[in-house]
């Protein structure tokens, strides 16, 4: 089944209030394509959103980039589900290895947001992958599948999950993964769908990859079988984001 493209521009925490209406002129301004063929998020600091959902074209969405885990309440610092509900804000990412690996979110803590998130009715992209330690000693399938079981444990409805792999060594780094080599992930864990959730949602799920994607290594990773789209870091920052938009086609 056709699995619709998408790309996220996650831009972590950048930013000015100039810095942003840049950023988001480009992208109202660029020609892509539609809707129909690709779906656009990009993900500011929490302090931007109004802004951004304000000034941004109607067919991109915006994204928060992390929520709190369960009802609002007394958790000082915390950004509820409720208030990005409250302000229209559809999707966030939920489980990036920063949050997992600086902040100590572990694989439940990751599940339990998952599925509350998705109880308000938000759409989520939910972050896996490895370190370097993990890939090197032969463990990365293991360590996706857990990450991916903590998730599937708590949701049963996975319409509005794309699940994100990004390997932790190719984050910021300037090191992609190569195409074969996330082709090979992204295999295993549709398999690991099939087996462990259904086959249907294992066809319908979109796993898209993030790890230095840039505007010149987008093409190839798009054309592999099982990559729907990408989570983008430092490239979503600047213009090139508009080629990996592209690269969709
Ligand atoms: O969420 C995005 C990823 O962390 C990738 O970041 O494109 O800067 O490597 P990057």
């Amino acid at each position: 089944m056709a699995r619709k493209f998408f790309v996220g521009g996650n831009w972590k925490c950048n930013g000015t209030t100039e810095e942003v209406k840049k950023i988001v002129t480009v992208l109202n301004e660029a020609e892509v394509p539609s809707e129909d063929v690709v779906e656009v998020v990009v993900s500011p600091p929490f302090v931007f959103l109004p802004l951004v959902k304000s000034l941004l074209r109607p067919d991109f969405h915006a994204a928060a980039q992390n929520c709190w885990v369960k009802k609002g309440g007394a958790f000082t610092g915390e950004i509820s589900a409720e208030m990005l509900v409250n302000l229209g804000i559809d999707w966030v990412i939920l489980g990036h290895s920063e949050r997992r690996q600086l902040l100590n979110e572990s694989n439940e803590f990751v599940g339990d947001k998952v599925a509350y998130a998705l109880s308000l009715g938000l759409k989520v992209v939910a972050c896996i992958g490895e370190t370097l330690e993990q890939r090197e000693s032969g463990s990365t399938i293991e360590i996706v599948a857990a990450q991916t079981k903590a998730i599937a444990f708590k949701v049963s409805n996975w319409d509005n999950v794309v699940l994100a792999y990004e390997p932790v060594w190719a984050i910021g780094t300037g090191k992609v993964a190569t195409p074969a080599q996330a082709q090979e992930v992204h295999y295993e864990l549709r398999k690991w769908l099939v087996s462990n959730v259904d086959a249907e949602v294992a066809s319908k799920t979109r796993i898209i990859y993030g790890g230095s994607v840039n505007g010149a290594n987008c093409k190839e990773l798009a054309a592999q079988l099982d990559i729907d789209g990408f989570l983008v870091g430092g490239a979503s920052l600047k213009p090139e984001f508009v080629d990996i938009i592209k690269s969709a086609t």
